[in-house]
């Protein structure tokens, strides 16, 4: 039987999961210089909390998740993103208690949607996200966006289009809601099953039908942007304004309405232009979500945040020939020449590994060529050569790779040398 990795997952391979890890501790530098700390939760949660977190008129909820019963019949899903599970942490937690507000939190962990797998969708992926909650500040909105953006910046990443939106506050949001239904209910006959449900329960939702997206009443449906009130206004106005001290460019699109139920006020996605993205061009998403933590039963506390995936990242990366600077040196292989040598040699590396240096050593009897073949694929900068005569001087020879610079040292002077060498 030949087993085959399910469909929408990848293995990260090293040669590339490299790359992986420059990403990652990009994020954690960044989100150390904005004082976000890390939060790490369970893959899995119950069912429940993404019904009501993400919202059941989504399509997330309704066609995506991996539900199960576990063995001792609790429905059980996998995390399809990390803000509910952030969320319900926060609230079982009682973060919200701690002296230090906002909560500022970020994580970096697989994904699960039972999506249609292509290029850029996968049915398990990597969010790196970020959630500042307790703060309904509009200058904390313009932190979260900044940071994803300054995230793509300094890892190279150009052309990026940052898209705002305001889905306003809860008046604000239900006066859009009734002019959405007046505005489909005549012909909802005309849509298809989702969005004649979705009409009354949530008709926001109706606005990202893919099905539906061609029909006439989608593009002229009443734009949220014109049901603002005077606080959401005013609110928007704000985090325009410090994106625009901070010089960051973006486009309001008042189409902009995202995936998840749980957004109010600002929203947001980054997308990258430019050729070989095919249909997948949106890098990253976000918003406010002022009702979620209460929703999930802890005390009224507004939030923001956004999430974005490392694949998706790595593509655009790649899409526009951005190299990450990968260190794919060794510090110093050790050939050893003989039984006896291969013995110290063993005692050399564990030695040389000690120190803080990166090292290997032949562990298949191969011959004095091999072994230089074999230091010049790990790219070496340093071979250490040992075999009897100098087992019985107490010395070592040590070659400069790049140079070919060649000295017999003491042995104990080894490890002096490549510090001052390598430092
Ligand atoms: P989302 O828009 O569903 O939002 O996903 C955010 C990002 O995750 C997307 O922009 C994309 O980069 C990535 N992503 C989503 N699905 C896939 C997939 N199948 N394959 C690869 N990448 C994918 C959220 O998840 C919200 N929790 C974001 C958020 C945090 N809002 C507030 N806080």
């Amino acid at each position: 039987m030949n087993f085959k990795i399910p469909r929408g997952t990848q293995d990260i391979l090293p040669g590339k999961v490299e790359l992986w890890q420059i990403v990652e501790s990009k994020a954690r530098d960044i989100c150390r210089r904005y004082n976000y700390k890390e939060i790490r939760t369970p893959i899995f949660e119950q069912t429940e909390l993404f019904m009501r977190g993400v919202g059941d008129t989504t399509d997330i909820v309704q066609k995506e998740m991996y539900t199960f019963e576990d063995r001792g019949g609790r429905s059980i899903t996998l995390r399809p993103e990390g803000t509910a599970s952030t969320v319900r942490s926060f609230v079982e937690n009682k973060l919200f208690g701690e002296p230090s507000q906002p909560t500022k939190l970020y994580y970096i962990g697989p994904m699960f949607r039972y999506e249609r797998p292509q290029s850029g969708r996968m049915r398990q992926f990597v969010q790196f996200g970020v959630e500042a909650l307790g703060s309904a500040d509009p200058t904390i909105d313009a932190e979260v966006i900044a940071l994803a953006m300054e995230f793509y910046r300094e890892l190279g990443l150009k052309n990026l289009k940052l898209v705002i939106n305001s889905l306003g506050d809860a008046e604000s949001r239900n006066a859009h809601r009734l002019a959405l239904i007046n505005h489909f209910q005549p012909r909802i006959h005309e849509f298809c099953s989702d969005c004649q449900a979705r009409l009354e329960k949530n008709p926001l939702r109706i606005l990202d039908c893919k099905k539906d997206r061609d029909h006439e009443l989608m593009g002229n449906a009443p734009a949220i942007l014109d049901y603002l009130n005077e606080d959401s206004k005013a609110y928007f106005a704000i985090v325009q304004k410090v994106l625009s001290d901070m010089k960051i460019e973006f486009v309001v699109d008042p189409n902009l309405v995202r995936g998840l139920d749980y957004y109010n006020n600002t929203a947001f996605e980054i997308m990258v232009d430019g050729e070989g993205f095919g249909s997948i061009t949106t890098l990253c998403g976000g918003g406010r979500y002022n009702g979620l933590v209460q929703e999930i039963g802890g005390p009224e506390t507004p939030g923001i945040g956004f999430a974005l995936s490392i694949e998706r990242l790595l593509m655009a990366l790649e899409v526009q020939k951005v190299s990450l600077p990968i260190n794919e040196h060794l510090d110093c292989y050790v050939i050893a020449m003989g039984g006896e040598a291969k013995l110290v040699a063993s005692n050399i590396s564990f030695k040389i590994r000690q120190a803080g240096f990166s090292c290997e050593q032949d562990f298949l009897n191969k011959k004095m060529k091999a072994q230089m073949k074999a230091a010049d694929r790990y790219k070496a900068k340093y071979v250490a050569i040992i075999g009897e005569s100098e087992i019985e001087k107490n010395t070592i020879v040590i070659k400069e790779m790049e140079t070919g610079d060649q000295q017999e040292i003491p042995v104990d002077k080894l490890i002096n040398f490549l510090g001052e060498k390598l430092k």
